[in-house]
């Protein structure tokens, strides 16, 4: 009888957590930050995800992230402004959201997956458990042929200011894919110019508290799209990238300076077993439901 009267308790106690939180009690939120060209909510592309993602795990809750006031904006800044100060706003919106405050899971989508990084490496607060990036270029990429999926005009306008004069502070300073362009023929001149993925990746000099925060992951999920025609080098997905001087050999994260001298910690990620390295066969963010369901969703986020 005492047994009974003590299960009784405890389901009217979880009854009450569940509805007082609106989501269940042991799932984390997850934040989402889409690509060049996209937006936060667009049916066809992120708000398919967040709404797979609300099916698989009832109750969640699922933030996508946006800038500007609306939708059109929102494109318009995955092109246009300054990249530090993009991440600095997105940081503040996730402090502020009480969805947030015990933490959450965080997906990013080719760009996004490296402006997530930068939110992980710079704002510990909230924090993140699982960071996923879909295809993300965190070595950079050296060539943009086919940008977005939104404008060709804005793609063919970004590729000439970027042959005009990448790493000119002006380009730096208002165009976002400047930031994280990674020239093999002049990697002193990126390491030094880029202001965004050379000092994400602590190249100019080491900032402690990136590395600090990013051992705080669980796991870092870097995904790799096998037949990419958009990220060149693919290889940037799982942080590998041209060896210096040249556009035909890779080097691989453990080959990489970066990884040898540890200067980002990842090393000792990698060898805590946190790093996940998975494939995908397939274009640049070409996965199915089943795949995302399967290998992300049931993996990572319940
Ligand atoms: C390291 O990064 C943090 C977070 O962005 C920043 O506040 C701090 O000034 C940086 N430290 C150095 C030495 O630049
Ligand atoms: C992707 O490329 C591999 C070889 O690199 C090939 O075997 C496979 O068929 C390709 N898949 C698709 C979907 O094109």
């Amino acid at each position: 009888m005492f047994t009974m009267r003590k299960h009784v308790l405890l389901l009217y106690f979880f009854l009450y957590i569940t509805q007082f939180n609106g989501v269940r009690a042991d799932s984390l939120p997850v934040v989402l930050w889409h690509g060049m060209g996209d937006s936060c909510c667009f049916s066809f592309s992120l708000g398919a995800i967040k709404k797979l993602i609300e099916n698989t795990i009832p109750g969640i809750y699922v933030y996508s992230i946006r800038l500007g006031n609306n939708e059109i904006e929102d494109v318009e800044h995955s092109y246009f402004g300054k990249v530090n100060e993009q991440v600095q706003k997105v940081c503040q919106q996730l402090i502020k959201n009480e969805h947030l405050k015990n933490g959450y899971n965080a997906i990013g989508f080719s760009q996004g997956a490296q402006l997530l990084r930068a939110v992980i490496q710079r704002c510990p607060n909230p924090p993140v458990k699982n960071f996923i990036s879909l295809g993300g270029q965190h070595q950079g990429v050296f060539g943009l042929p086919h940008c977005g999926i939104s404008n060709r005009i804005i793609c063919d306008y970004i590729n000439r200011v970027i042959k005009y004069g990448v790493y000119l502070n002006t380009v730096q300073e208002n165009f976002i894919q400047a930031t994280y362009w990674h020239d093999p023929y002049q990697e002193e001149e990126y390491k030094k110019k880029s202001i965004f993925l050379a000092d994400i990746n602590n190249e100019r000099y080491i900032n402690e508290s990136y590395k600090e925060n990013l051992q705080k992951l669980h796991a870092m999920v870097l995904v790799k799209f096998i037949n990419d025609t958009i990220v060149w080098p693919s290889e940037s997905e799982l942080f590998g990238f041209y060896k210096t001087g040249q556009t035909s050999l890779i080097e691989t994260l453990e080959q990489s300076e970066l990884y040898r001298k540890d200067r980002l910690g990842l090393k000792k990620l990698h060898d805590t077993g946190r790093i996940h390295f998975l494939s995908v066969d397939g274009d640049h963010l070409h996965f199915t439901e089943d795949w995302f369901v399967d290998n992300i969703i049931n993996k990572y986020l319940l």
